[in-house]
Order: C-alpha cells, then sequence, then structure tokens
C-alpha cells in the first residue's frame, strides 16, 4: 500500500524541505579540502536541531551519524570520521534527511571539490540530469517503471551504470514507505502513480560496472569495480500540475552562518 498524502501534509514536507535544502547548502560550501566528514556531520546535525526538526538517519537501523558522506569510489552509507578529510579532486556525496512534524524529508548531492577532471565534471552532470529525467517522468498516471527506466536508460546511454543493490523510496511519515523505486526497470510497468505520493528518487550512478559491495564497517557501499560513483536525490511529490520537488528551496541557508567559505 502506497500512503498518499494530503495538500496540507505536502506543502508540510515543502517546507521541511526548504530546511533540508537550507542546510545541504550550507554542507556544500563547507565541503572543502582538509575538513573532516565528521566536521560536516556535526555542523549537519546542529543546523538540523536548531530548526526544530532530528535527524532522520541517527539510530535507523544503529546508523551512527546525521549525514552519509561517501567520497570516490563509495556509493552510499559513507559514515562520517574525524580521520576522514576531504581532499581537491574528491567528489563527494552528502545525504542528509530529517523529520519535522512527523514528516521527512530526504536529499543526495554530490559535488567536486577543487579541481577535477572535465570528465568526472561531466558524469556528475550527467548523473543529476538521470534524477531529473527520473523526476520529469513522476506525473499523475504514468507508472513507476517509467521513472525508473527513464533513469536507466538515460544513464546507460551516456556509458555509465545504475546500482541494483540500492533504490528510492516513498517517504512521509516514514523514512522509508512503499514503493520501492529502482533507479532500473521497465516502462509501463509497476504501480500507476497518483495525486498525493511522495517518492524520494535517489540514483546512485557508477562511471564503471554497477556492481557493489559492502565494507567491512557495514555501512559503507563501494563500487566493486573501484570506479566513481555519484548519488543524487529529491523528494518529490505527484501533483495534479506534475512532479512538485520538495527538496531544492534552498532558503534555510543564512548569510553569516559560522563557517568559512
Ligand atoms: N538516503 C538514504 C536512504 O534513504 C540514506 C539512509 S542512511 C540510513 O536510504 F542510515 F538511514 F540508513
Ligand atoms: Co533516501
Amino acid at each position: 500500500m502506497i500512503p498518499l498524502k494530503t495538500k496540507d501534509e505536502i506543502d508540510v514536507m515543502f517546507e521541511n524541505g526548504c530546511v533540508l535544502s537550507g542546510i545541504l547548502e550550507g554542507l556544500k560550501m563547507m565541503t572543502r579540502p582538509d575538513i573532516t566528514t565528521q566536521e560536516l556531520d556535526e555542523y549537519a546535525e546542529a543546523r538540523i536541531r536548531e530548526a526544530g526538526a532530528v535527524p532522520a538517519f541517527k539510530g535507523y537501523r544503529g546508523y551512527k551519524a546525521t549525514l552519509c558522506c561517501s567520497l570516490n569510489s563509495e556509493v552510499v552509507h559513507g559514515i562520517p570520521s574525524k580521520n576522514r578529510k576531504i581532499k581537491s579532486g574528491d567528489i563527494v556525496s552528502l545525504d542528509l534527511g530529517l523529520k519535522k512534524n512527523g514528516l521527512f524529508s530526504d536529499m543526495a548531492v554530490t559535488i567536486p571539490v577543487g579541481v577535477v577532471s572535465e570528465q568526472v565534471t561531466k558524469f556528475l552532470e550527467l548523473s543529476e540530469k538521470a534524477l531529473m529525467t527520473g523526476i520529469m517522468n513522476a506525473t499523475p498516471g504514468k507508472r513507476l517503471g517509467d521513472v525508473s527506466s527513464s533513469i536507466q536508460r538515460f544513464a546507460e546511454k551516456h556509458g555509465f551504470s545504475v546500482v541494483r543493490d540500492y533504490v528510492g523510496h516513498g517517504i512521509g511519515r516514514k523514512l522509508h514507505e512503499d514503493p520501492v523505486i529502482p533507479n532500473f526497470g521497465n516502462p509501463g510497468t509497476g504501480p500507476r502513480l497518483e495525486v498525493g505520493m511522495v517518492l524520494a528518487i535517489e540514483p546512485m550512478v557508477n562511471m564503471g560496472g554497477y556492481q557493489v559491495k559492502v565494507l567491512d564497517d557495514g555501512w559503507t557501499v563501494v563500487t566493486a569495480d573501484g570506479s566513481l560513483s555519484a548519488h543524487f536525490e529529491h523528494s518529490v511529490a505527484i501533483t495534479d500540475s506534475g512532479p512538485r520537488v520538495l527538496t531544492n528551496c534552498p532558503i534555510g541557508f543564512k548569510k553569516g552562518d559560522s563557517f568559512q567559505i
């Protein structure tokens, strides 16, 4: 059963998404050479709590941090650590979620730090476009497989692969609700999209093969072939007038916040 949200609930989820994307804007600016992933995590948690929200991932299945920060060949679920420093040339995925007024918001971006090759810049751009392609297909009356397959087709057309073992999800009163949202599949299949559904669409795109493995820490997912991986995620409502991205309004970011740029 896919839970449907009322217009009011979706408006609350949009407000939550404003807070979340604002915090993510702050994190993006802080993601510079020499900062540790733990410092990013501390900033994220402080800002979430300051907003009267709670971190969505902390305590989830025993996860210990607020942020998932995955570098280079890490796909998702990288655990922040004081021993992990960002350096120039890294690509860094920042995946963050929060709960406020009983409703969750979840998003992720992958950004380059310092100087990266043109090929890597293109890879990040196209991976984000794969997410956008999925979002554009999230309209009432289409099927979930239309979203999934559009993401896969787009990524593969550009010579990349999509991860199979991890998927997006419905989101609302729980972080993970039905439906499961693969980033691969066939058009015209799966549940029909209805007004009131909210989907966390989150392609994980690998430069090489789609295979992944989990490191000994039990969390960090890496590409099996060591190739780079990018991760982009938005929480998206299905509305009468089409897809409404709920996680793209960076007004939560205040100039003069306590970090160096
Ligand atoms: N964006 C990811 C997801 O929705 C992050 C989950 S990390 C976890 O699954 F720690 F909460 F599992
Ligand atoms: Co998610």
